[in-house]
């Protein structure tokens, strides 16, 4: 029976991809204000600057590749039973090989209708044009989970983190909640990796903190987790 790895990633998980974090210096809280592009309230404000913004980062996505540390994540998957919980809309992970994806904060690919949540379906790398409708006669919108609006996938998240032998957060300032209480859910003992550049302010339980960039970071942790177990 395989040990169950359970990672939470965040986009610094993507930005050896080439794809921008929020809070970094450079990041896309600096040239947006959140709340004007990533809130409900901004949606309802005006809708076609969040289409823009989201227009603008699918269409980028198109153009960026997975690197090392989603690979080596995906092949984690030879050596435990490997669950991914993200915070990143990218589909980074899926085109690494990946298996077990839970996107806690919705899919740049995916477009669902403004009105009925379960009306969601694949629009792959394209614009939404100004206007276009879901099939419920709705405004199309980005199937992504605003700022002021529930996480439906908590849940699931927080049940996945409960089964956990091993626990590997990867790029994340944990500065967004729920996400961030999530490590809270893995039993008492079980061991808790961490990777990442800079500082991140966790004052939860015991980590161990790898103090690298992703990729690195996980070359790192393969050799420790898989290298040490031969
Ligand atoms: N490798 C690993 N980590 C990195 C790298 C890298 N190459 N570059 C930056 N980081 C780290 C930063 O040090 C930081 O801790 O990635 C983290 C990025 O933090 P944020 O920009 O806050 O991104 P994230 O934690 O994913 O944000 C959570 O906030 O705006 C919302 O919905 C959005 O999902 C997002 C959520």
């Amino acid at each position: 029976m395989k040990k169950k790895l359970v990672a939470l990633t965040g986009a610094g998980v993507s930005a050896e991809s080439g794809i921008k974090t929020f809070r970094d210096s450079g990041g896309l809280w600096e040239e947006y204000d959140v709340m004007d592009v990533a809130s409900i309230e901004g949606w309802r404000r005006n809708p076609q600057l969040v289409q823009q913004f989201y227009n603008v980062r699918r269409r980028e996505l198109a153009t960026v590749q997975p690197n090392k540390a989603h690979e080596i994540l995906a092949s984690l998957e030879k050596f435990f039973d490997v669950e991914i919980i993200t915070q990143n809309v990218d589909n980074l992970h899926e085109r690494a090989g990946s298996t077990n994806i839970v996107h806690l904060h919705g899919e740049l690919t995916k477009a669902r209708s403004s009105v009925n949540p379960n009306i969601v379906g694949e629009i792959g790398y394209r614009a939404i044009e100004h206007g276009e409708k879901a099939a419920d006669g709705s405004i199309l919108r980005p199937h992504i989970v605003w700022f002021g609006e529930a996480v439906p996938m908590i849940e699931t998240a927080a049940k996945k983190m409960q089964q956990s032998d091993i626990v590997v957060i990867i790029g994340t300032s944990l500065n967004v909640y729920p996400a961030a209480g999530l490590v809270d859910y893995a039993p008492p003992g079980v061991p808790v990796y961490l990777i990442d550049p800079n500082e991140v302010n966790y004052h939860g339980r015991k980590i161990n903190f790898i103090r690298k960039k992703a990729s690195e970071g996980m070359e790192i942790l393969f050799q420790t987790l898989v290298e040490q177990k031969k």
